[in-house]
């Protein structure tokens, strides 16, 4: 499996916004809206690739010089729990980290916490509720050279 990180409009973004699609919104009988996928021009997306085929996607937003956001954070339903979401996201630490950045946040959905905890990430609010379910914003500090 390799990892590529890529920009909106490619191929590559395409694979990772129907396993979004599927993993993200279905389940919640929602579809993604102009608006959100606008927030996505901007970004760097980042896939775990078989060949084209996709199994964990996830995407980076700058929200300042030292804050970078981890959001739609999905693994492909058949390939969770075997590390993949873990590897991807280590990626996109590292990345944002050579950058310059200083902390990784993410609005984790309640049912995901525990898996960010796995990887080290501490809840910083109360609840609240995004696309119709329980969120809470998490965060990281990261270390350069990691
Ligand atoms: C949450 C999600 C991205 C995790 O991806 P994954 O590839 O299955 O996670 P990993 O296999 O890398 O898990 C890393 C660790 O977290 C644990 N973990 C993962 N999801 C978990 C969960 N929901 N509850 C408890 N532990 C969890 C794993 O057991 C593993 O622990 P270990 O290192 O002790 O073995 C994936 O389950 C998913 O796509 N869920 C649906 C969409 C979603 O909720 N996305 C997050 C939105 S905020």
């Amino acid at each position: 499996m390799d990892i590529r990180i890529f920009k909106e409009g490619t191929a590559d973004y395409d694979r990772a916004l129907a396993l979004r699609d599927r993993e993200l919104r279905q389940p919640l009988g929602l579809r993604f809206t102009t608006e959100e996928l606008k927030k996505d021009e901007h970004d760097w997306h980042f896939g775990l690739f078989d060949g084209d085929e996709i199994a964990a996607c996830l995407t980076l937003t700058a929200c300042d010089g030292s804050r970078m956001k981890m959001r739609q954070v999905a693994t492909d339903s058949a390939k969770q729990g075997k590390g993949l979401g873990r590897i991807l996201s280590h990626a996109a630490e590292k990345f944002a980290a050579d950058k310059g950045f200083e902390v990784m946040f993410c609005n984790a959905r309640k049912s995901a916490v525990p898996f960010y905890e796995k990887l080290g990430y501490k809840i910083v609010s109360g609840e609240f509720t995004e696309v119709g379910i329980p969120h809470y914003t998490m965060e990281k500090q990261l270390t350069h050279g990691q």
